[in-house]
């Protein structure tokens, strides 16, 4: 992607400007995922919607494990790439140009499958879902980062988020998450079983935005750019961060963890909660 003009959704411009976009809760997200799934060196992970690449390589740093990342978007896969060359990891980490709906991989290729904030992106979200169970062996763990509302949100925001990630929301919440990734298991007849769940809210960040886009700004891929493409891409970032920001104000994530069954159990009677004090 050379043409800014092309910039017309939030993925193509992350890619442009080589953004390390991150999943929600950022490095400590990886952590938890990577001790609560026991990650180590023998185990092969794929992530969908890898962008940039921060999830796949800082898991690989952090674990030794093998990981294939797939993003639709050559310029983010491009970037990806250099990253992971920059922090030694290259022939541990790969990435590939592919659909999340159409993985390009044999049934039960991988110990774990990561998707955070990809598959809202996604409209056949049951397919793209029954794909990830394809590739997972069994006994594999799911890992699902959703977004989703706790508040109901303005329309006028969901119609500008629609827009800017080039994708329209459906405004779900968590329990809308958890039932498509459920009723798409039993469908493709697999069988999930939850066993991690912690829930999040975000800050409000305004005061940062600022800051944060005079980081993006000082990078050298943007800074050899002439002062018109500059402005733009100025303009596109206080736009999306703005936007986003406010649309998190009625949101939260979660981290799901859910391993494949290699068979159904009977049915579990006492079943429990944390209990809160
Ligand atoms: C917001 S980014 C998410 C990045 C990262 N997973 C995270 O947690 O922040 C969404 C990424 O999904 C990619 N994407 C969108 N639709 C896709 C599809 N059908 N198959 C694979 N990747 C897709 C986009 O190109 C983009 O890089």
């Amino acid at each position: 992607m050379d043409n800014i003009d092309q910039l017309n959704d939030y993925s193509k411009f992350v890619g442009f400007v080589n953004e390390r976009n991150r999943p929600s809760g950022g490095i400590k997200t990886i952590h938890k995922v990577a001790v609560a799934s026991f990650l180590d060196s023998t185990k092969k992970i794929l992530e969908i919607g890898s962008n940039t690449g921060f999830t796949s390589v800082n898991l690989a740093l952090m674990t030794g494990c093998e990981v294939v990342g797939v993003d639709t978007n050559d310029s983010s896969i491009k970037n990806a790439e250099l990253y992971a060359a920059e922090q030694g990891v290259e022939t541990r980490v790969k990435f590939v140009n592919a659909n999340a709906c159409e993985l390009p991989f044999p049934d039960s290729s991988f110990d774990l499958v990561w998707c955070s904030n990809v598959t809202s992106f996604i409209s056949d979200k049951e397919k793209a879902i029954s794909e990830y169970l394809r590739v997972l062996k069994p006994g594999g763990v799911l890992v699902v980062v959703p977004i989703y509302y706790i508040t109901t949100p303005p329309q006028d925001v969901v119609k500008r988020v629609s827009s800017a990630i080039g994708s329209d929301i459906t405004v779900r919440d968590k329990e809308g998450w958890k039932k498509i990734f459920f009723e798409t298991a039993v469908s493709s007849g697999n069988a999930l079983e939850l066993f991690f769940e912690e829930d999040f809210i975000y800050h409000d960040v305004s005061g940062g935005i600022p800051d944060y886009v005079d980081m993006l700004m000082s990078k050298d891929n943007i800074k050899s750019l002439d002062s018109d493409k500059r402005n733009k891409v100025r303009e596109m970032a206080e736009y999306f961060y703005g936007l986003f920001n406010e649309n998190l104000r009625y949101a939260g994530y979660s981290i799901i963890l859910y391993q494949k069954r290699n068979a159904l159990d009977e049915l579990e009677l006492f079943v429990s909660k944390k209990k809160y004090e």
